[in-house]
């Protein structure tokens, strides 16, 4: 019954602990669960009544698939204010989140055969993303030591004659890493010599800490024609159920998108597209004090875990995660059972310490584990405390 592509499409590595732990949680048992992938923060009130305010305008019907003007603009305002880039109208896409957004892309882009370069450790969905549309996933390592950002050398080496498009996701998830500016523009060379695309998933460029400088690969010299920049509500805003993300590049790969999503969801929602308007021209204070949230947490957790024998955690520079290394402790043993890898340790903690964390294999990083710092002080306290605990019960 089930086509190939069913059945060769991965489902999500990570939902058998999210199972796991809700289950846990149901039987009313106290977990602590570090494995949101979402703000924990409310939708801002102003993008709230937007909403409410085009239902009770009657904003309420079929609109423009590729998005309605007045977003588009919103769009438009947003890369020339924040990145210097010039946007029309027809080399804008609104979608059903960054998610479908890059799923479009896949299906526009890229055909059987072709190859698609993904830094590791990387998002869960892009090689199952790309994989569905027929094209092959060729990964490459970055390293702890480059803080988990690509190396312009390594982009070069792995091209072919088959490479379509490079996928880049600066601040990343799972790592938090944030590309420096030079190593940008290096890869840019790479990519306007050897002529492919660059696909940028931005959507956490306002979660950044340190003064970092976010920067974009669409504004290296001469790489728009190069790149498809996706971007999206849910992470800035707190807007993760409202599902809008949205994609700027070149004119024709973008109608060719636009074709793909007139035949499967036509328009996003028109009353979450009239919020989105709102997210993006209104008031911006939630934003600067969610990221001032999150940057005090970001340093407890990273603080924490390094306290704990066995536990290296670089500190991120972005998004919303911690990405340490645990790897220290495979092979230590509980009751005579040893952690032999990323998710044993997962399961470990699940099951003797209440914690629920995301292994690092599903991101192509045996060696780590992902904690959302997504969650309070206080719950990030009493994870850290412990797991403490059952690292010292391991012999
Ligand atoms: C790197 C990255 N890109 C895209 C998305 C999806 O965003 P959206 O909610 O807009 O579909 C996520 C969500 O976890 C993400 O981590």
């Amino acid at each position: 019954m089930l086509s190939e592509r069913a059945r060769g499409i991965k489902p999500s590595a990570t939902l058998a602990i999210d199972t796991k732990a809700k289950e846990l949680k149901a039987q009313g048992i106290d977990v602590v669960g570090f494995g949101a992938g979402e703000p924990d923060f409310d939708t801002p009130d102003n993008i709230k009544h937007a909403a409410i305010d085009a239902i009770n305008r009657g904003f309420t019907k079929y609109m423009p698939v590729d998005g309605i003007p007045d977003l588009k603009d919103a769009i438009i305002e947003k890369f020339k204010r924040d990145n210097g880039i010039e946007y029309a109208r027809d080399e804008i896409i609104v979608s059903v989140g960054a998610k479908h957004a890059l799923f479009n892309i896949a299906l526009a882009m890229v055909d059987p055969g072709d190859e698609v370069i993904i830094p590791t450790p990387y998002w869960v969905s892009y090689p199952e993303m790309f994989a569905v549309a027929g094209g092959k996933p060729v990964f490459v390592k970055t390293s702890e030591q480059d803080n988990f950002a690509l190396k312009p050398e390594a982009v070069e080496k792995a091209i072919t004659k088959k490479t379509k498009v490079l996928v880049i996701n600066s601040p990343g998830n799972p790592s938090g890493a944030v590309y420096p500016r030079k190593v940008l523009e290096e890869i840019a060379e790479v990519v306007k010599k050897r002529n492919i695309f660059v696909v940028t998933d931005d959507i956490y460029e306002k979660l950044i800490y340190d003064g970092e400088k976010f920067f974009t690969i669409a504004q290296a010299k001469d790489m728009k024609p190069h790149t498809l920049l996706v971007h999206g509500v849910s992470k800035t805003y707190a807007m993760t159920g409202w599902r809008i993300g949205f994609t700027a590049g070149p004119k024709d790969i973008i109608k060719g998108m636009k074709n793909i999503q007139s035949q499967s969801t036509s328009n996003p929602t028109s009353i979450a597209m009239k919020a989105s308007v709102e997210a993006l021209k209104g008031p911006q204070d939630s934003v600067t004090k969610m990221v001032a949230e999150f940057d005090r947490r970001r340093k407890f957790i990273v603080e924490g875990l390094n306290r704990i024998d066995g536990i290296k955690c670089i500190t991120p520079k972005g998004a919303f995660y911690a990405f340490p290394n645990v790897s220290a402790l495979y092979g230590r043993k509980f009751k005579g059972k040893a952690i032999g890898d990323s998710f044993g340790f997962a399961d470990y903690l699940l099951d003797h310490a209440k914690v629920a964390l995301v292994p690092g294999a599903p991101f192509g990083a045996e060696e780590h584990v992902r904690l959302s710092y997504a969650i309070s002080l206080e719950m990030i306290g009493k994870g850290l405390e412990r797991i403490d605990q059952a690292v010292k019960m391991l012999e």
